[in-house]
């Protein structure tokens, strides 16, 4: 069981102007999948909240962070640039199997500038702001991330001696 936490970015939901339903949706997902959400925060669309958020939880050493919303083409949609400043590494391969995957549903998939990436110990993915993309998403990306968390953690003995 890995732990996780969870990142809404909403200028609306920070004020409560608006439900969250995203964050709750992932927290639901990942816990059927037997990751343990240990935090879940509403942040406003503000680059550097976001960033020092994923940098608290990166130095908390939780090996998943998800954040959803702020990818898209508003002013304030930030998530991928606060994202950019912290992560040590890019793993575009993620991001660019859920534009693909999404692709497949709707056009609109490719207005998600989402990125992914690690620092530290921890890989942060951005999602799309919905709960229908989130779940779109995860469904997808889900049974594949236990193998690169493994990795990431050097816990999958036969990777780790390649
Ligand atoms: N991806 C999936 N799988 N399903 C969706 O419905 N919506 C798209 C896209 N990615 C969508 C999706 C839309 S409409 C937008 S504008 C972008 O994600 C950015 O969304 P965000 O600004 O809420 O992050």
């Amino acid at each position: 069981m890995f732990k996780a936490a969870v990142i809404t970015a909403s200028d609306k939901g920070a004020q409560e102007l608006r439900e969250d339903l995203s964050g709750p949706c992932i927290k639901k997902i990942l816990e059927k999948a037997s990751y343990e959400v240990v935090s879940i925060d509403i942040l406003p669309d503000d680059r550097n909240l976001i960033a020092d958020k994923l940098i608290e939880l990166s130095d908390r050493k939780i090996p998943l962070i998800l954040t959803t919303g702020g990818t898209g083409f508003a002013p304030r949609d930030n998530t991928p640039e606060a994202t950019r400043d912290v992560i040590e590494k890019e793993t575009p391969g993620i991001s660019e199997a859920i534009r693909a995957e999404s692709l497949k549903i709707t056009p609109r998939a490719m207005l998600s500038r989402a990125v992914s990436g690690i620092r530290k110990q921890s890989l942060i993915i951005n999602l799309p702001g919905s709960p229908k993309a989130v779940r779109e998403c995860l469904d997808f990306i889900l049974p594949t991330l236990e193998h690169g968390l493994n990795i990431m953690l050097s816990l999958d003995s036969e990777c780790a001696r390649k």
